[in-house]
């Protein structure tokens, strides 16, 4: 079988980006140079691996986890079914948050607070060389995968076990999280519900649980002059900046908004 026929035979199943995703898995040819390859053959070995990734694709697996692979912000990331599978508007977050640090501190010392696979420790370490990054979770399975991804990508961090702030006896610079916080009875896709960790995805009854949790006790951890930063529900911007003010004192708040112009960060920071 040609990868052009391997194609076609995959479009009979799935959509077309996800047959070429699964053929790039096991061919190792990028999704967008497999045009360059139509009339290459495949091994047999190759066609045997993509029929069988078909297969599982076709079981409405989310292809990530078929592939155990994601691109988040430059970084080939591992993914499996014990962490969520790092999404865009995370790579946003990351992306406003690594300015705010460049602005605000030299070598910035970082908790990444529900950190599942690492994605977003690990892509601020990938572009603030000097950062001390720290990452915590409180899944034992989530941290086997951090710990796979901060090793195979060398990139420096320390990994701890904890319930929130329950084993971290340190100060930070900045607390960036991107925590469950879709309402228990929220109505999501199946592929996300029927795959992805629920103790990734669900906040308890309004989403808010961990936001609460978390800035109830945030200050402890955090230095003078600090950062927080979070991924927040589109709906959420209000509440979050109301549980903000009832815990911290001097502070400013800033929401940004997505490409798909919803509010969906918010960083706070002390005044001075
Ligand atoms: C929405 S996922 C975010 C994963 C990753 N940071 C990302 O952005 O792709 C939330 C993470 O919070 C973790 N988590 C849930 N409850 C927790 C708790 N009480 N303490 C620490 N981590 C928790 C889950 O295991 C999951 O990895």
């Amino acid at each position: 079988m040609t990868i052009e026929e391997a194609i076609v035979y995959g479009k009979k199943y799935v959509h077309s980006i996800d047959a070429k995703m699964l053929l790039s898995n096991v061919t190792s040819i990028d999704t967008l140079d497999l045009i360059n390859h139509l009339h290459d053959f495949l091994t047999l070995e190759q066609e045997n691996k993509y029929k069988e990734l078909l297969d599982k694709k076709i079981n409405d697996r989310p292809i990530q986890y078929i592939t155990n692979s994601v691109d988040f912000y430059g970084l080939p990331l591992y993914i499996d079914e014990n962490v969520l599978i790092p999404r865009f508007e995370t790579e946003e977050l990351v992306d406003n948050t690594i300015k705010y640090l460049n602005s605000m501190f030299e070598k910035p010392k970082v908790l990444d607070l529900c950190c599942g696979s690492g994605a977003i420790g690990l892509a601020i370490k990938s572009r603030i060389n000097d950062a001390n990054i720290y990452m915590s979770d409180i899944s034992k399975e989530a941290l086997i995968v951090a710990e796979k991804n901060k090793n195979d990508l060398f990139l420096e961090s320390k990994i701890i076990e904890s319930d929130l702030f329950n084993n971290i006896n340190e100060k930070f610079d900045c607390i960036i999280s991107n925590p469950p916080y879709i309402r228990d009875d929220e109505e999501i896709e199946d592929i996300v519900r029927n795959n992805e960790p629920h103790l990734a995805l669900f906040g308890g009854p309004d989403g808010l649980d961990y936001y609460e949790r978390i800035l109830k006790d945030i200050k402890k951890f955090l230095n003078d002059k600090y950062l927080i930063a979070f991924e927040i529900g589109a709906n959420q911007k209000d509440d979050v900046i109301n549980i903000a003010n009832k815990y911290l004192e001097n502070i400013e708040i800033t929401c940004k908004k997505d490409l798909s112009n919803r509010d969906r960060m918010i960083f706070i920071t002390n005044k001075e």
